[in-house]
């Protein structure tokens, strides 16, 4: 049909506007991927409009909001929690209980891990998807779901929640049918006679999960046919090349956008496209899929926007930002920082993340990163080898030691993490474990050891300090604001025995929140301390996210130096990775600046900082 005609029937203005704006790139990417395919695309502009239609007028108020005010979502003062809601608070109304507890916590920006229906034990923690519209029975039902983000929103808390796009679980509605053999809903997954073609893809297609569930396909005996399975064999891909499920994923994400969801977190989004031949990893047409997915939503739901999941080096992340004229996701996650701050825990150097902090700052500033030292997922190590062979550095070797260190089998280390999805093959695994426990606060209270464990705090805060200072938005994961330590119960539940990312995905410790405003515990130390960081951040212009960033030299390869800069204030920031008290050398002239922490008076020539601390010093007149 041609715009004329598709818009024929729309009454609304704004919408007519938004359409007409966008329909002939939406028509021509379309015709990219699906031919001249009108029947599905004149569905799916029809459908869009409906969406429109049905969506609250509270919604509709928010679209006008931030279509006026576009970098809402860049504000210095958002600070973001991800957090599962069962072990936070068993259910949607308990998070809605303690929306108070997250308000103390100065968060503004709530991630709640997946929570729609997916079948017990089979589930990915969560993200083997039965129902993209029903919210799994225990959490509660969608019309929780849409009481709390109501509620938040009337906090000023935006929230989100994944999107689990490549694929859904063996138990969705299509999968069942598909199992059943029925050709329309086969066609929305990828089957196989035989191993033929299988085989052919196992030859340049790596593997995600090469232990918990190695190769790509999984044989179904009942119907003797292979299933491509990219992660667990119950989770299966879908076909993009079918017009079909790209609609109805649409659909999906436009019914989820109506109950008000303000952040769509697109889970392992560069693998939705596959191609024979290829590692089926960032294909171009991920990109126009994911750039349609961003005009749809500009047009009937320009409040909710995109943060795409790419824990992928920086060449390979960037693109998912798209171009200024047409731009993809709004925010991406800034995964290399998070790998390479590890590294630097366990090397004392801090020549790889001064790389990287400067390849960063060359990037455009409308780029905005999410920042976060753990998360629910393993810390792979997808470093820059390249660089670090310049240093005589090599991959495997150099990733058994990170391994050793932060699973403490190296002496005088007192991280304690586990290795996940160890591959002899490749001589490769990742790394599970919290924030505190990874620096050193588990094992020195365990054994009591005071001095070390002074130290273990003041390495976690300046931990979460150099991530404050990043440009771009924080994400704590929740429990680390009062220091949640790895939790083994998971190896007695043969669900999650065989996956040690549930050593971090433990029960939220109420006992221990109680102790936030308690000076004389570690969790109230340590409560206090960030806090008054992530308040200072929100108030000093020098940490919006278009200040300019750059690194500068200490004389010391484990003192890490960041200078930002807005407007007439500057900051030198201090990252000590060291074990031992040092001396940063710098060469920032002789007017004093203010150490953010403490109020004193420094010269930023030779300034002291502690053994694994930190200091934020600013001036206020350049
Ligand atoms: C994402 C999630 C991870 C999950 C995978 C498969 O990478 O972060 O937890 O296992 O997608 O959905």
């Amino acid at each position: 049909m041609t715009i004329e005609k598709l818009t024929e029937s729309i009454e609304s203005e704004e919408y007519r506007k938004r359409f007409g704006g966008h329909f002939h790139e939406l028509k021509w990417l379309y015709a990219e991927l699906y031919g001249d395919d009108s029947l599905h695309f004149d569905e799916l502009c029809e459908q869009m409009y409906r969406w429109y239609c049905e969506r609250r007028d509270t919604l509709k108020e928010l679209d006008r909001e931030r279509e006026a005010n576009p970098d809402w979502y860049k504000k210095q003062d958002i600070l973001g929690m991800m957090m599962y809601t069962e072990q936070f608070a068993d259910n949607l109304e308990g998070v809605r209980n303690h929306l108070d507890y997250l308000e103390s916590c100065n968060v503004n920006y709530l991630h709640l891990m997946p929570l729609f229906d997916s079948p017990e034990g089979r589930n990915d923690g969560g993200y083997a998807v039965a129902d993209f519209r029903k919210v799994r029975p225990d959490l509660g039902t969608m019309d929780d779901l849409e009481k709390l983000i109501k509620e938040c929103h009337n906090r000023g808390i935006s929230v989100c929640l994944d999107f689990v796009m490549n694929h859904t679980s063996e138990d969705h509605e299509w999968a069942k049918r598909a199992r059943n053999l029925e050709k329309e809903y086969m066609d929305r997954y990828f089957f196989y006679d035989n191993y033929d073609i299988p085989s052919q893809f196992e030859k340049t297609v790596p593997q995600v999960f090469p232990t918990t569930a190695p190769g790509n396909f999984t044989w179904l005996p009942e119907i003797q046919k292979y299933v491509m399975t990219t992660f667990y064999p119950y989770q299966w891909d879908l076909n993009y090349r079918n017009p079909v499920v790209f609609n109805e994923m649409v659909y999906n994400i436009l019914y989820l956008a109506n109950k008000g969801i303000d952040v769509f977190r697109i889970d392992a989004v560069p693998y939705i496209w596959k191609t024979l031949g290829t590692d089926c990893r960032n294909l171009p047409e991920v990109h126009t899929i994911v750039r349609m997915i961003r005009i749809i939503t500009e047009v009937v739901c320009p409040a909710a926007i995109l943060l795409g999941e790419v824990v992928m080096e920086p060449v390979k992340v960037v693109p998912y930002f798209g171009t200024v004229d047409k731009p993809e996701c709004h925010m991406l996650y800034n995964a290399t920082t998070m790998c390479t701050t590890w590294h630097t825990v366990a090397t004392k150097d801090v020549r790889l993340l001064k790389h990287q902090m400067d390849i960063l700052s060359g990037l455009p500033k409308q780029y905005l990163f999410l920042n976060y030292l753990r998360c629910h997922d393993d810390i792979g190590w997808g470093l820059d080898y390249n660089y670090l062979r310049n240093y005589g550095i090599q991959e495997i070797p150099h990733k058994k030691y990170l391994n050793d260190y932060l699973t403490g089998e190296i002496s005088g280390s007192l991280s304690e993490g586990e290795l996940y999805n160890s591959d002899p093959r490749l001589g490769d695994a990742r790394l599970c474990g919290t924030t505190a426990s990874l620096c050193g606060i588990e094992k020195a209270a365990y054994r009591h050891e005071k001095e070390k464990l002074e130290k273990a705090i003041r390495f976690d805060l300046m931990l979460h300090a150099f991530m404050l200072t990043q440009s771009g938005l924080p994400i704590i994961y929740s429990g680390d604001e009062v220091c949640r330590q790895n939790d083994y119960s998971y190896k007695d539940d043969p669900n999650k025995a065989e996956d040690s990312r549930y050593l971090h995905r433990g029960r939220f410790l109420w006992e221990d929140a109680e102790k936030r405003n308690d000076p004389d515990t570690i969790q109230g130390r340590f409560f206090a301390e960030l806090k008054k960081m992530e308040e200072l951040r929100a108030a000093e212009e020098v940490f919006a996210s278009d200040a300019e960033v750059w690194t500068a030299d200490t004389w010391d390869d484990s003192i890490l130096a960041i200078i930002r800069h807005r407007g007439s204030q500057r900051l030198i920031a201090l990252f000590n990775f060291s074990d031992q008290d040092k001396t940063a050398w710098l060469n920032e002239g002789y007017e004093p600046y203010t150490d953010l922490m403490s109020g004193e008076l420094i010269v930023p020539r030779d300034v002291f900082v502690p053994a694994y601390g930190f200091c934020w010093l600013k001036n206020n007149r350049y």
